[in-house]
């Protein structure tokens, strides 16, 4: 998701110094090219060479080993995030002063950052460190965190710094062009559970991943994402509008609650084909039960098909085998405007796996393949569609 950046983490003097290694690390795995400039006092809580070790590149420290490393690293840096930034670090940027290379670095750098505090709360609540926080963000800048926990000095309150896959997340937010802007796209994941009796229900092996991976894409790309969510165990991304619903009933009242505002609608929710005829109120015995008598729940993408009016409305087609004649079949019989389509009998597709193998099938019988994708992935070349006919493709 960060392939092709050239990240700047700017290392400061706090003890949560020693999660930059992991933030490093954790960058590059998602493709950064990362360079590291640390303050002196932050090479008393974490030694550089392990940030060297990490990046494989020189870790920069001081302002007069080069007489241009001020400049040049800047130049070269697509994303300065500063983490852990103290203090006395954000204080002296907020000023201007240029008293070290990360400092210097600042004033010659002109473009997207994040800035991550790490302090004690009472130095975070102070006065001057708030106005200069709330200036960094009228100027654009990032501020992630902090969070409230328990801080190094053993007191409790708002001083740690953002856990490390959130300011990676920033990161990537920040880096991913935001295509989608303007979009509100609505997206239902995961199973339904239809109820049998207080303790038993019908329900299917859907993670939810690929929904919840279609809501994360979308957002990073600067849609407003409302996701309906059947009962599933994956963390929801933040600044999504998230609505859980149990059963195919709940998610219809949802969907079409949420309908109105949406200029397109991704079913991807493996909803129960069938539910009990009756709820039983009390738990059955099992010696009363010979066979229960299932009902069809409402198809709820075939009605949507009805209402969609201009809304890009995409459905996914889970098959035992690529038939794509079916999954055609049913785009035309629920009036959709691209189905995907997954063999689930491949390996590497379907239920609770991190990754899928798709087809896209459009309503001119395009049909384009794909290979093993991770979801994010799977999402991202989905999305592309919405974008598409965003262009009047
Ligand atoms: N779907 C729905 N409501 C249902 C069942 C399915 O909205 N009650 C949606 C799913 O979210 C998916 C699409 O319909 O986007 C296809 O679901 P699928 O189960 O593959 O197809 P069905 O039309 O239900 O046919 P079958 O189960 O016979 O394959």
């Amino acid at each position: 998701m960060l392939s092709g950046s050239n990240v700047l983490l700017g290392i400061t003097g706090s003890i949560a110094a020693y999660k930059a290694a992991d933030l490093a690390r954790r960058l590059m795995d998602e493709g950064a090219r990362v360079r590291v400039v640390m303050t002196d006092a932050a090479c008393r809580f974490i030694p550089p060479y392990t940030l060297e070790a990490i990046t494989g590149h020189d870790v920069h420290v001081d302002l007069f080993q080069d007489p241009y490393s001020h400049i040049n690293l800047a130049a070269e840096t697509d994303l300065f995030i500063i983490a852990p930034a103290t203090a006395n670090t954000i204080n002296k940027l907020a000023c201007g002063l240029a008293d070290n290379l990360l400092s210097n670095l600042w004033l010659t750098y002109d473009g997207p950052a994040i800035i991550a505090p790490a302090m004690n709360f009472r130095m975070y609540k102070n006065r001057i460190v708030q106005s200069n926080i709330r200036n960094f963000k009228k100027a654009g800048i990032e501020i992630s965190g902090p969070v409230k926990g328990g801080l190094a000095c053993g007191e409790e309150g708002e001083g740690r710094m953002s856990e490390v896959s959130e300011i990676v997340e920033a990161a990537i937010s920040i880096m991913t062009p935001h295509d989608l802007s303007g979009q509100k796209i609505l997206i239902t994941a995961g199973p339904t559970q239809e109820q049998i009796d207080p303790v038993r229900y019908i329900s299917n092996r859907s993670s939810g991943k690929m929904g919840y991976a279609l809501a994360l894409a979308a957002r990073r790309r600067g849609a407003e994402v409302t996701l309906i969510s059947g009962p599933c165990s994956v963390t929801p991304p933040d600044g999504v509008s998230i609505v859980f619903a149990e059963s195919s009933i709940d998610m219809e009242t949802a969907v079409f609650k949420h309908l109105d505002k949406a200029t397109a609608v991704i079913m991807s929710a493996a909803v129960s084909d069938f539910r009990a005829d009756s709820i039983a109120k009390k738990k059955l015995e099992k010696s009363d039960v010979n066979s229960l008598k299932l009902i069809k729940t409402a198809d709820i993408l075939k009605k949507l098909g009805t209402r969609k009016g201009k809304r890009f409305l995409i459905g996914f087609a889970a098959e035992s085998g690529k038939n794509i004649k079916r999954a055609a079949d049913k785009l035309k019989d629920k009036k959709l405007d691209l189905m995907v389509l997954n063999d689930i009998s491949q390996e590497g597709a379907g239920f609770d796996t991190d990754t899928n193998i798709v087809s896209l099938i459009n309503k001119s019988g395009d049909i384009a393949d794909y290979p093993v994708m991770k979801k994010i992935e799977v999402a991202h070349i989905i999305l592309d569609r919405i974008k598409k006919q965003k262009k009047g493709k």
